[in-house]
Protein backbone atom coordinates (compact mmCIF):
# COMPACT_ATOMS: atom_id res chain seq x y z
CA UNK A 1 0.00 0.00 0.00
CA UNK A 2 2.30 2.38 1.08
CA UNK A 3 4.38 1.96 -1.75
CA UNK A 4 1.36 2.99 -3.87
CA UNK A 5 1.87 7.05 -2.45
CA UNK A 6 3.43 9.82 -4.52
CA UNK A 7 6.01 12.50 -3.33
CA UNK A 8 4.36 15.33 -2.17
CA UNK A 9 5.47 18.54 -3.02
CA UNK A 10 7.34 20.21 0.18
CA UNK A 11 6.33 23.11 1.39
CA UNK A 12 8.53 25.74 0.08
CA UNK A 13 8.50 28.03 3.40
CA UNK A 14 9.61 25.18 5.61
CA UNK A 15 11.78 23.79 3.06
CA UNK A 16 13.80 26.95 3.66
CA UNK A 17 14.38 25.99 6.96
CA UNK A 18 16.20 22.86 6.31
CA UNK A 19 18.16 24.75 3.34
CA UNK A 20 19.08 27.44 6.05
CA UNK A 21 20.50 25.06 8.35
CA UNK A 22 22.52 23.51 6.57
CA UNK A 23 23.76 26.04 4.85
CA UNK A 24 27.52 26.74 6.69
CA UNK A 25 28.38 30.34 5.81
CA UNK A 26 29.21 32.68 8.15
CA UNK A 27 27.01 35.52 8.55
CA UNK A 28 23.85 33.85 6.89
CA UNK A 29 20.49 35.39 7.12
CA UNK A 30 17.17 33.84 7.65
CA UNK A 31 14.29 36.01 6.16
CA UNK A 32 12.31 32.89 5.74
CA UNK A 33 9.47 31.40 8.25
CA UNK A 34 6.95 33.91 9.55
CA UNK A 35 8.74 33.30 13.69
CA UNK A 36 9.93 36.56 15.35
CA UNK A 37 13.20 36.98 16.37
CA UNK A 38 14.39 39.58 19.17
CA UNK A 39 17.65 41.27 18.08
CA UNK A 40 19.73 38.43 19.36
CA UNK A 41 18.12 36.11 16.88
CA UNK A 42 16.32 34.00 19.98
CA UNK A 43 12.61 33.26 19.55
CA UNK A 44 11.71 34.57 23.15
CA UNK A 45 9.43 32.94 25.84
CA UNK A 46 7.20 36.08 26.35
CA UNK A 47 7.19 36.88 30.28
CA UNK A 48 3.65 36.60 30.77
CA UNK A 49 4.06 32.97 28.89
CA UNK A 50 6.64 31.93 31.11
CA UNK A 51 4.83 33.07 34.65
CA UNK A 52 1.31 31.73 33.17
CA UNK A 53 3.04 28.57 32.37
CA UNK A 54 4.54 28.01 36.30
CA UNK A 55 0.98 29.36 37.58
CA UNK A 56 -0.67 26.32 35.64
CA UNK A 57 1.92 24.09 36.77
CA UNK A 58 1.43 24.81 40.44
CA UNK A 59 -2.22 25.07 40.55
CA UNK A 60 -3.68 22.03 37.80
CA UNK A 61 -4.70 19.48 39.37
CA UNK A 62 -5.76 17.19 35.99
CA UNK A 63 -4.90 16.58 32.55
CA UNK A 64 -8.44 14.80 32.17
CA UNK A 65 -10.15 16.08 29.12
CA UNK A 66 -11.12 19.32 28.50
CA UNK A 67 -14.77 20.09 26.10
CA UNK A 68 -14.52 19.19 22.28
CA UNK A 69 -14.65 22.74 22.00
CA UNK A 70 -12.20 23.66 24.16
CA UNK A 71 -12.45 25.80 27.45
CA UNK A 72 -15.62 28.06 27.81
CA UNK A 73 -13.07 30.86 28.99
CA UNK A 74 -10.30 30.69 26.73
CA UNK A 75 -13.19 30.89 24.15
CA UNK A 76 -14.71 34.17 25.88
CA UNK A 77 -10.82 35.49 26.46
CA UNK A 78 -10.09 35.18 22.86
CA UNK A 79 -13.70 36.29 21.73
CA UNK A 80 -12.97 39.24 23.66
CA UNK A 81 -9.54 40.14 22.72
CA UNK A 82 -10.82 40.21 19.11
CA UNK A 83 -14.14 41.58 18.95
CA UNK A 84 -14.40 43.57 22.08
CA UNK A 85 -17.67 43.90 22.08
CA UNK A 86 -19.09 40.24 22.34
CA UNK A 87 -22.38 39.20 20.31
CA UNK A 88 -23.03 36.58 22.28
CA UNK A 89 -26.27 35.55 20.97
CA UNK A 90 -24.54 35.31 17.97
CA UNK A 91 -21.58 33.57 18.37
CA UNK A 92 -19.85 30.02 17.96
CA UNK A 93 -16.71 29.42 18.44
CA UNK A 94 -14.22 26.04 19.09
CA UNK A 95 -10.86 26.26 20.16
CA UNK A 96 -8.22 24.28 17.01
CA UNK A 97 -4.69 23.40 16.30
CA UNK A 98 -3.58 26.59 15.83
CA UNK A 99 -4.24 29.14 13.05
CA UNK A 100 -3.94 26.44 10.14
CA UNK A 101 -6.44 23.98 12.13
CA UNK A 102 -8.80 27.45 12.29
CA UNK A 103 -8.68 28.00 8.49
CA UNK A 104 -9.16 24.13 7.96
CA UNK A 105 -12.18 23.80 9.91
CA UNK A 106 -13.58 27.28 8.40
CA UNK A 107 -13.29 25.77 5.32
CA UNK A 108 -14.72 22.73 6.23
CA UNK A 109 -17.62 24.08 8.06
CA UNK A 110 -18.06 26.06 4.66
CA UNK A 111 -18.87 23.20 2.67
CA UNK A 112 -20.89 21.49 5.53
CA UNK A 113 -23.16 24.52 4.85
CA UNK A 114 -22.46 24.89 1.38
CA UNK A 115 -21.59 21.88 -0.70
CA UNK A 116 -21.23 24.14 -3.85
CA UNK A 117 -18.88 26.55 -2.25
CA UNK A 118 -16.14 28.72 -4.40
CA UNK A 119 -13.83 30.17 -2.33
CA UNK A 120 -12.07 33.79 -3.31
CA UNK A 121 -8.48 34.15 -1.92
CA UNK A 122 -6.40 37.07 -2.52
CA UNK A 123 -3.35 36.83 -5.22
CA UNK A 124 -0.78 36.85 -3.57
CA UNK A 125 -2.10 34.50 -0.38
CA UNK A 126 -0.13 32.62 2.33
CA UNK A 127 0.62 29.17 -0.04
CA UNK A 128 -0.97 27.04 2.67
CA UNK A 129 -4.59 28.16 2.23
CA UNK A 130 -4.01 27.19 -1.60
CA UNK A 131 -2.50 24.33 -0.29
CA UNK A 132 -5.57 23.14 1.82
CA UNK A 133 -8.30 23.95 -0.48
CA UNK A 134 -6.59 21.49 -3.37
CA UNK A 135 -5.97 18.88 -0.90
CA UNK A 136 -9.84 19.52 -0.36
CA UNK A 137 -10.77 20.06 -3.53
CA UNK A 138 -12.59 22.55 -2.96
CA UNK A 139 -13.09 25.20 -6.05
CA UNK A 140 -11.44 28.68 -5.39
CA UNK A 141 -10.84 31.93 -7.50
CA UNK A 142 -8.16 34.14 -6.42
CA UNK A 143 -8.88 37.89 -6.82
CA UNK A 144 -6.20 40.44 -7.61
CA UNK A 145 -4.93 42.14 -4.59
CA UNK A 146 -0.98 42.95 -4.61
CA UNK A 147 0.31 45.69 -7.31
CA UNK A 148 3.36 44.68 -8.16
CA UNK A 149 4.45 48.43 -9.21
CA UNK A 150 3.81 50.28 -6.24
CA UNK A 151 4.16 47.20 -3.75
CA UNK A 152 0.84 48.57 -2.75
CA UNK A 153 -2.97 47.01 -2.97
CA UNK A 154 -4.79 46.92 -6.55
CA UNK A 155 -7.98 48.20 -4.42
CA UNK A 156 -9.76 48.48 -7.79
CA UNK A 157 -9.17 45.13 -8.62
CA UNK A 158 -9.74 43.69 -5.54
CA UNK A 159 -12.96 45.07 -5.55
CA UNK A 160 -14.01 44.56 -8.83
CA UNK A 161 -13.20 40.19 -8.21
CA UNK A 162 -14.92 40.13 -4.93
CA UNK A 163 -17.76 40.95 -6.13
CA UNK A 164 -18.11 38.19 -8.44
CA UNK A 165 -18.57 36.12 -4.94
CA UNK A 166 -21.81 34.81 -5.35
CA UNK A 167 -24.03 34.24 -1.89
CA UNK A 168 -22.61 31.61 0.21
CA UNK A 169 -19.62 31.58 -1.06
CA UNK A 170 -16.37 32.02 0.92
CA UNK A 171 -14.51 35.75 1.23
CA UNK A 172 -10.81 34.84 2.81
CA UNK A 173 -9.60 37.90 3.62
CA UNK A 174 -6.42 38.69 5.57
CA UNK A 175 -7.74 41.00 8.85
CA UNK A 176 -4.04 42.59 8.90
CA UNK A 177 -0.53 42.28 8.10
CA UNK A 178 -1.11 40.62 4.76
CA UNK A 179 0.65 37.80 4.14
CA UNK A 180 3.10 37.04 1.93
CA UNK A 181 2.88 41.13 1.11
CA UNK A 182 2.71 43.68 3.71
CA UNK A 183 -0.05 45.61 2.21
CA UNK A 184 -2.99 46.10 3.89
CA UNK A 185 -6.52 48.36 3.38
CA UNK A 186 -7.06 51.07 4.94
CA UNK A 187 -10.19 51.24 7.09
CA UNK A 188 -12.16 52.97 4.30
CA UNK A 189 -10.83 50.90 1.91
CA UNK A 190 -12.17 47.94 4.61
CA UNK A 191 -16.22 49.53 4.56
CA UNK A 192 -16.13 49.56 0.80
CA UNK A 193 -15.49 45.33 1.12
CA UNK A 194 -17.78 45.53 3.62
CA UNK A 195 -20.60 47.12 1.12
CA UNK A 196 -19.99 44.41 -1.33
CA UNK A 197 -19.69 41.57 0.48
CA UNK A 198 -23.81 43.36 2.23
CA UNK A 199 -25.09 42.91 -1.08
CA UNK A 200 -23.72 39.74 -2.77
CA UNK A 201 -24.13 37.79 0.68
CA UNK A 202 -21.17 35.95 0.47
CA UNK A 203 -19.58 35.36 3.73
CA UNK A 204 -15.62 36.73 4.71
CA UNK A 205 -13.31 34.29 6.80
CA UNK A 206 -10.94 36.11 7.88
CA UNK A 207 -7.66 34.78 8.61
CA UNK A 208 -6.16 36.94 12.19
CA UNK A 209 -2.74 35.63 12.64
CA UNK A 210 -0.85 38.55 13.43
CA UNK A 211 -3.29 40.78 15.64
CA UNK A 212 -0.70 42.74 17.38
CA UNK A 213 2.08 43.29 14.90
CA UNK A 214 1.04 45.63 13.04
CA UNK A 215 -0.53 49.22 13.80
CA UNK A 216 -1.64 47.46 17.67
CA UNK A 217 -3.94 44.50 19.63
CA UNK A 218 -6.66 47.09 18.93
CA UNK A 219 -6.15 48.65 15.74
CA UNK A 220 -4.93 45.33 13.78
CA UNK A 221 -9.01 44.03 15.24
CA UNK A 222 -10.69 46.66 14.20
CA UNK A 223 -11.64 45.36 10.53
CA UNK A 224 -12.33 41.79 11.57
CA UNK A 225 -15.03 43.74 14.57
CA UNK A 226 -16.39 45.89 11.24
CA UNK A 227 -17.33 43.33 9.66
CA UNK A 228 -18.62 40.89 12.15
CA UNK A 229 -20.58 44.03 13.28
CA UNK A 230 -22.01 44.63 9.96
CA UNK A 231 -22.60 41.68 7.91
CA UNK A 232 -24.83 38.99 8.96
CA UNK A 233 -22.47 36.03 8.78
CA UNK A 234 -18.46 36.09 9.40
CA UNK A 235 -15.82 33.58 10.17
CA UNK A 236 -12.73 34.45 11.76
CA UNK A 237 -9.78 32.12 12.03
CA UNK A 238 -7.10 33.94 14.74
CA UNK A 239 -4.03 32.37 15.76
CA UNK A 240 -1.88 33.00 19.09
CA UNK A 241 1.20 31.32 17.46
CA UNK A 242 2.57 35.08 17.07
CA UNK A 243 1.16 37.38 19.16
CA UNK A 244 1.77 35.22 22.49
CA UNK A 245 5.13 33.42 20.60
CA UNK A 246 3.59 29.95 21.45
CA UNK A 247 4.01 28.60 17.81
CA UNK A 248 4.61 25.13 18.72
CA UNK A 249 1.43 24.58 21.22
CA UNK A 250 -0.81 25.22 18.35
CA UNK A 251 -3.54 27.39 20.08
CA UNK A 252 -6.14 28.93 17.78
CA UNK A 253 -9.80 29.76 17.46
CA UNK A 254 -12.50 29.38 14.91
CA UNK A 255 -15.52 31.98 15.21
CA UNK A 256 -18.83 32.06 13.73
CA UNK A 257 -21.11 34.49 13.39
CA UNK A 258 -25.25 33.79 12.71
CA UNK A 259 -27.61 35.99 12.02
CA UNK A 260 -29.19 34.56 15.77
CA UNK A 261 -29.17 31.74 18.23
CA UNK A 262 -30.41 29.02 16.43
CA UNK A 263 -28.36 29.90 13.30
CA UNK A 264 -25.18 30.19 16.39
CA UNK A 265 -26.80 26.76 17.88
CA UNK A 266 -26.29 25.32 14.76
CA UNK A 267 -22.61 26.37 14.45
CA UNK A 268 -21.70 25.62 17.88
CA UNK A 269 -22.92 22.07 16.86
CA UNK A 270 -21.42 21.79 13.83
CA UNK A 271 -17.94 23.18 14.90
CA UNK A 272 -17.92 20.97 17.51
CA UNK A 273 -18.62 17.74 15.06
CA UNK A 274 -15.35 18.43 13.02
CA UNK A 275 -13.22 18.97 15.66
CA UNK A 276 -14.64 15.21 16.90
CA UNK A 277 -13.99 14.07 13.14
CA UNK A 278 -10.59 15.22 12.66
CA UNK A 279 -8.96 15.30 16.06
CA UNK A 280 -11.37 15.15 19.27
CA UNK A 281 -10.28 17.22 21.70
CA UNK A 282 -7.99 20.35 20.96
CA UNK A 283 -4.69 20.96 22.67
CA UNK A 284 -5.41 22.35 25.73
CA UNK A 285 -1.72 23.95 27.18
CA UNK A 286 -1.41 27.01 24.90
CA UNK A 287 -5.21 27.94 25.22
CA UNK A 288 -4.77 27.69 29.16
CA UNK A 289 -1.63 29.89 28.84
CA UNK A 290 -3.41 32.20 27.06
CA UNK A 291 -7.03 32.37 29.10
CA UNK A 292 -5.07 32.96 32.08
CA UNK A 293 -3.01 35.92 30.62
CA UNK A 294 -5.91 37.20 29.47
CA UNK A 295 -7.79 37.26 31.93
CA UNK A 296 -5.12 38.31 34.78
CA UNK A 297 -4.89 42.30 34.72
CA UNK A 298 -1.31 41.96 35.97
CA UNK A 299 -0.01 39.27 33.29
CA UNK A 300 -2.41 41.18 30.19
CA UNK A 301 -0.46 44.56 30.78
CA UNK A 302 2.82 42.71 30.73
CA UNK A 303 2.32 40.63 28.02
CA UNK A 304 0.38 43.57 25.62
CA UNK A 305 3.71 45.65 26.95
CA UNK A 306 6.17 43.09 25.41
CA UNK A 307 4.00 42.65 22.20
CA UNK A 308 3.98 46.14 21.78
CA UNK A 309 7.91 46.27 21.97
CA UNK A 310 8.30 43.69 19.42
CA UNK A 311 5.87 45.34 17.12
CA UNK A 312 8.12 48.44 17.46
CA UNK A 313 11.16 46.34 16.77
CA UNK A 314 9.85 45.41 13.65
CA UNK A 315 8.39 48.72 12.61
CA UNK A 316 11.84 50.50 13.72
CA UNK A 317 13.46 47.99 11.07
CA UNK A 318 11.10 48.62 8.54
CA UNK A 319 12.50 52.02 9.00
CA UNK A 320 15.86 51.52 9.20
CA UNK A 321 15.97 49.34 6.48
CA UNK A 322 14.12 51.40 3.99
CA UNK A 323 16.16 54.60 4.83
CA UNK A 324 19.43 52.24 3.80
CA UNK A 325 17.90 51.53 0.83
CA UNK A 326 16.81 55.51 0.06
CA UNK A 327 20.61 56.36 0.76
CA UNK A 328 21.89 53.01 -1.53
CA UNK A 329 19.69 53.24 -4.47
CA UNK A 330 19.58 57.12 -4.45
CA UNK A 331 15.37 56.79 -4.98
CA UNK A 332 12.61 56.17 -2.92
CA UNK A 333 11.53 53.04 -4.56
CA UNK A 334 11.82 50.97 -1.08
CA UNK A 335 10.01 53.58 0.82
CA UNK A 336 7.07 50.52 0.67
CA UNK A 337 8.82 49.22 3.27
CA UNK A 338 8.45 51.17 5.91
CA UNK A 339 4.41 51.71 4.49
CA UNK A 340 3.79 48.06 4.95
CA UNK A 341 2.70 46.11 8.27
CA UNK A 342 3.72 42.93 9.66
CA UNK A 343 6.06 40.40 9.51
CA UNK A 344 6.63 40.39 5.94
CA UNK A 345 6.82 42.58 3.12
CA UNK A 346 7.03 41.47 -0.71
CA UNK A 347 9.75 43.15 -2.29
CA UNK A 348 9.06 42.77 -5.53
CA UNK A 349 12.13 40.98 -6.90
CA UNK A 350 12.08 37.95 -9.73
CA UNK A 351 13.02 34.19 -8.88
CA UNK A 352 15.98 34.68 -10.32
CA UNK A 353 17.17 37.56 -7.96
CA UNK A 354 15.78 35.68 -4.72
CA UNK A 355 17.96 32.91 -6.01
CA UNK A 356 21.62 35.58 -6.20
CA UNK A 357 20.69 36.61 -2.84
CA UNK A 358 20.43 33.51 -1.85
CA UNK A 359 23.81 31.97 -3.70
CA UNK A 360 25.96 35.24 -3.35
CA UNK A 361 25.08 36.59 0.05
CA UNK A 362 23.32 33.78 1.86
CA UNK A 363 20.10 35.54 2.47
CA UNK A 364 17.14 33.29 2.77
CA UNK A 365 13.93 34.83 1.80
CA UNK A 366 10.52 33.14 0.59
CA UNK A 367 11.17 32.64 -3.56
CA UNK A 368 7.72 35.18 -3.75
CA UNK A 369 10.50 37.56 -2.45
CA UNK A 370 8.72 37.62 1.08
CA UNK A 371 11.11 39.19 3.56
CA UNK A 372 10.32 38.06 7.45
CA UNK A 373 11.44 41.74 8.64
CA UNK A 374 11.70 40.06 11.95
CA UNK A 375 14.68 37.92 10.87
CA UNK A 376 16.62 41.23 10.57
CA UNK A 377 18.66 42.96 13.43
CA UNK A 378 20.13 46.47 13.43
CA UNK A 379 23.74 45.05 12.53
CA UNK A 380 22.05 42.76 9.41
CA UNK A 381 19.71 45.50 8.05
CA UNK A 382 22.72 47.16 5.86
CA UNK A 383 24.12 43.97 4.49
CA UNK A 384 20.50 42.78 3.20
CA UNK A 385 20.36 46.87 2.19
CA UNK A 386 23.30 46.27 -0.04
CA UNK A 387 23.26 42.71 -1.14
CA UNK A 388 19.65 44.12 -2.74
CA UNK A 389 21.19 46.86 -4.79
CA UNK A 390 24.10 44.66 -5.74
CA UNK A 391 21.41 42.20 -6.93
CA UNK A 392 20.00 45.02 -9.09
CA UNK A 393 16.29 44.75 -7.30
C1 LIG B 1 4.67 31.70 7.55
O1 LIG B 1 3.90 32.13 6.69
O2 LIG B 1 5.90 31.72 7.43
C2 LIG B 1 4.10 31.18 8.84
O3 LIG B 1 2.72 31.32 8.87
C3 LIG B 1 4.58 29.82 9.18
C4 LIG B 1 3.97 28.76 8.32
O4 LIG B 1 3.40 27.83 8.90
O5 LIG B 1 4.06 28.83 7.09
Amino acid sequence: MLANLKPQDPDKILMLIEEFKADTRQGKIDLGVGVYKDPQGVTPVMRAVKAAEQRIWDEQTTKAYTGLAGTPEYRAAMAEMVLKDVPADRLASVASVGGTGAIRQGLELARLANPDVTVHVSDPTWPNHLSIMKFMGLPFTQYRYFDNETRGVDFDGMKADIAKAGKGDIVLLHGCCHNPTGANLSMDQWTEVAEILEKSGAVPLIDLAYQGFGDGLQEDAAATRMLASRLPEVLIAASCSKNFGIYRERTGILMALGTDTAARDLAQGSMAFLNRQNFSFPPDHGARVVETILTDAELRADWAAELEEVRNTMLGLRTQLAGELRDLSGSDRFDFIANHRGMFSRLGATPEQVEALKADAAIYMVGDSRLNIAGLNKDTVPVLARAIVDAGI
